[in-house]
């Protein structure tokens, strides 16, 4: 019996179970059956972890990532992993980093629910009750992920009303950034912690990091390294600066203004962006309009032009609010806004140039994390070199975006191969795809899925590019 069709709105309150047997069954050595498995691995019930040992609650981003690819193996669970995040969201439109798990032991993971204190020290700020998260935030991809997951099969979208129950909720979580966020004044939304932006150690962050004076090393005990190899991993120093910042914050009650670490990223703002259009395409299916949210998406593409571009460079790079500019670091983030379909065609230009010359593209079948010929090049540590695919992803979108279709599908086939071959790794060496971090890490096996299924769809089958209005790939699968 398939479990699944028993469920509809009752979600996420239900449990699904996951073990399709047509799935699991066929040829074991495809791409499919594999990513599949490591996603019916890592799934709880109502949510899918990132690693069963390194990452056991639900994680903000990972989740509207999962989501991609889950809605072709079961477009409900997409739905699920989604709305079982949003109903942690927090009166005043955040949506927490991590919705924590009960049944997992405080010790599985720090900062663990002791450490955020949400429903306390998150009262003010509307932190849920009966539901443990953390207070910061992550990259905003659940609108573009909602629509995808609706266009997955949009029959069971619509019998479960599942756009019109997300969409006051993205709604909000916009708001929440737009206007709690803008700490610069510029329209740009701020991240106040690394872990926000979600490239925990970017060496993008190392100059306004140096200004935190990091927590006492005692004061703490840090989890993954009992999972991860240490020279992957952050450093104590800055672990211990990402603990002060996140005391700090906790015992201002979550409030934003402006601390010691306020940061204008140009991959944060791009998925805002480009989840604001995807949120005006929702409001037309549900009978709006869409139009003010599309300006709005226009609007803060000029703000992200005109605030974060390097023309010398040709990448966006990042601003740091209280050390008076931008950082001259050249990071995969700083690619990230060639996803969005209004950017002028010589920025488009020059940013694939970028992406394809020696900073990003020598040597590499997939991007590195970081500039190549960076001094802080490390091609294992986390973010300071290495591929991800979720990066990947957004890029192989930016470039179809913008008419480069012969490397987008390049591009595409080294992601489904390299996540395949280093076991659905959670980042991989970008040289030579050697896997890194935890196995088995779900948003590697979601978006291969996601990549594996849109290169098996029918020839003729259009993905979009530039010359469409408001990013016209938003309507394809
Ligand atoms: N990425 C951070 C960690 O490693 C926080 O989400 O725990």
């Amino acid at each position: 019996m398939d479990r699944t069709a028993q469920l509809t709105a009752s979600a996420p309150h239900h449990e699904i179970a996951y073990d399709p047997p047509s799935i699991l069954s066929n040829d074991p050595a495809s791409v499919h059956v594999t990513a599949a498995r490591v996603l019916a691995e890592n799934w709880t019930g109502t949510s899918t972890v990132p690693s069963r040992r390194l990452y056991p609650h639900q994680w903000s981003w990972d989740s509207a990532f999962v989501a991609i690819g889950l809605r072709h193996l079961s477009p409900l669970r997409a739905q699920v992993e989604l709305e079982t995040l949003l109903a942690a969201q927090w009166a005043d439109g955040r949506i927490p980093h991590i919705v924590f798990n009960p049944s997992v032991p405080l010790d599985a993971y720090f900062p663990s629910p002791d450490f955020w204190r949400s429903s306390t020290a998150g009262r003010a700020a509307g932190a849920p009750r009966t539901v443990q998260t953390s207070g910061i935030v992550q990259p905003p991809v659940h609108a573009l992920a909602a629509w995808l997951v609706h266009l997955a099969d949009p029959g069971l979208s619509r019998s479960r009303s599942f756009l019109a129950g997300v969409y006051p909720r993205l709604a909000a979580w916009h708001r929440y950034l737009l206007h709690r966020r803008d700490l610069g004044g510029g329209g740009l939304v701020s991240v106040v912690h690394p872990w926000e932006q979600g490239m925990d150690n970017s060496p993008c962050w190392d100059a306004p990091l140096a200004r935190v004076t990091p927590a006492p090393a005692r004061s703490f005990r840090r989890a993954d390294l009992d999972h991860g190899a240490a020279e992957d991993r952050p450093t104590d120093l800055d672990y211990g600066r990402y603990v002060r910042l996140a005391t700090e914050y906790r015992d201002a009650g979550y409030a934003d203004r402006t601390r010691e670490f306020a940061v204008e990223d140009p991959a944060f703002n791009a998925l805002l962006i480009a989840s604001e259009h995807a949120l005006a395409r929702i409001a037309q299916e549900l009978g709006a309009t869409g139009t003010a949210r599309h300006a709005r998406a226009e609007r803060l593409t000029a703000a992200l032009v005109d605030r974060l571009w390097d023309p010398e460079r040709g990448i966006f790079l990042c601003r740091d609010l209280l050390g008076g500019g931008l950082i001259p670091e050249r990071s995969v983030s700083g690619l990230v806004p060639l996803l969005l379909p209004e950017l002028p065609r010589t920025t488009a230009a020059a940013l694939v140039r970028t992406l394809t010359g020696p900073h990003f593209g020598t040597a590499t079948r997939l991007v590195p994390s970081y500039d190549l010929l960076g001094e802080a090049f490390d091609p294992h540590r986390y973010w300071r070199g290495p591929a991800w695919f979720n990066t990947g992803w957004l890029l192989e979108r930016g470039l179809r975006e913008h008419g480069e279709g012969a490397r987008a599908d390049a591009l595409a086939e080294a992601v489904v191969r390299t996540a395949a071959a280093s076991g659905f790794a959670e980042y991989v060496d970008p040289h030579t795809g050697e896997a890194c971090g935890a196995a088995g890490f779900s948003w590697t096996a979601a978006l291969a899925l996601d990549l594996h299924h849109r290169r098996q769809a029918p020839p003729g089958e259009p993905h979009g590019s530039r010359n469409t209005q408001h990013g016209q790939s938003m309507d394809k699968s």
